[in-house]
């Protein structure tokens, strides 16, 4: 996927690679990406890692949820970050109903990610009961991330956005999970939503990184929505999200200004034009 980098640009990082950033005691900076624009800035801003993630259904696609996105519209979004030919390692998120119906549909589908979109891994939502399928994805040659705690994909299940892991039994569930899919092989293991004791007592307990979302500071990396980063996404933001950026301010107004030239006819010049 690299071999047009040029000399003094970063090395393509792998899953392996990810790994051991933790034990180098080096944090591991994520965000999401969904094209090939912001996939390339991302990767120009230093991220280690690029996560094409089913948020897209959100902050992308407009729905109320991540429950409709399809493995088409993954394998799209996916297909346009990889073209960005990133340094970073680009993990392709397996949506709703990819691998809930067993292990052969979830190779299958993890297969596609990598065939179809050239992702470098993918990730999956769920604790132990995935574990085996994590096993077999692992099984097939493609790294996997793990994902435990406010898992979106279950908010029918949780009742909504609730933060997981707040009474000790379901803390210590969750350490269950995030081990479990240590032992499955995941290369790193994704905590979202839960007390940021309760995550620094999973970062402790793990051999592999684990990064966070609005899961405290004490995680082995951090993971954040794109548009959440830039100030986007206008229908919420979690206590979670730090706005880098307003860069929804900077579109509108540079828009504002588009169309008034427009339509009193100062845009476009002669300057804009071509001659005979
Ligand atoms: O879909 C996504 O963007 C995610 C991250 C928030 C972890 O799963």
């Amino acid at each position: 996927m690299n071999d047009e980098k040029k000399p003094g640009e970063r090395k393509k990082l792998t899953a392996s690679a990810v790994r051991k950033m933790k034990k180098a005691g080096e944090k591991i900076a994520a965000l999401t990406a969904y094209d090939f624009p912001t996939a390339r800035l991302a990767d120009e801003a230093g991220a280690d890692l690029i996560l094409v993630g089913d948020s897209l259904g959100m902050v992308v696609l407009g729905y109320d949820n991540t429950l409709r996105v399809t493995m088409a519209d993954m394998l799209h979004h996916a297909s346009a970050v990889t073209r960005a030919r990133p340094a970073a390692l680009v993990v392709g998120d397996m949506p709703f109903m990819s691998f809930q119906e067993g292990k052969h549909q979830a190779v299958r589908n993890a297969g596609r990610f990598v065939q179809e979109a050239g992702v470098d891994a993918v990730k999956l939502e769920g604790g132990k009961k995935h574990a085996e399928t994590v096993e077999r994805i692992v099984g097939a040659s493609i790294p996997v991330m793990g994902h435990v705690g406010l898992t979106p994909q279950s908010i029918l299940e949780f009742g909504g956005y609730r933060v997981q892991g707040k009474s000790p039994e379901d803390a210590d569930r969750l350490m269950e999970d995030a081990k479990s899919l240590e032992e499955a092989g995941c290369f790193s293991v994704v905590l979202e939503g839960i007390p940021w004791r309760v995550a620094q007592k999973i970062t402790q307990e793990l051999t592999v990184p684990t990064i966070g979302i609005g899961a405290g500071p004490r995680c082995d990396g951090q993971v954040l929505v794109m548009h959440d980063v830039l100030g986007l996404y206008p229908r919420y933001a979690p206590k979670f999200v730090k706005r880098y950026a307003e860069a929804g301010e900077v579109i509108r107004e540079a828009f504002a200004r588009y169309v008034k030239e427009v339509k009193e006819g100062t845009f476009p010049t002669l300057d804009y034009s071509y001659g005979e």
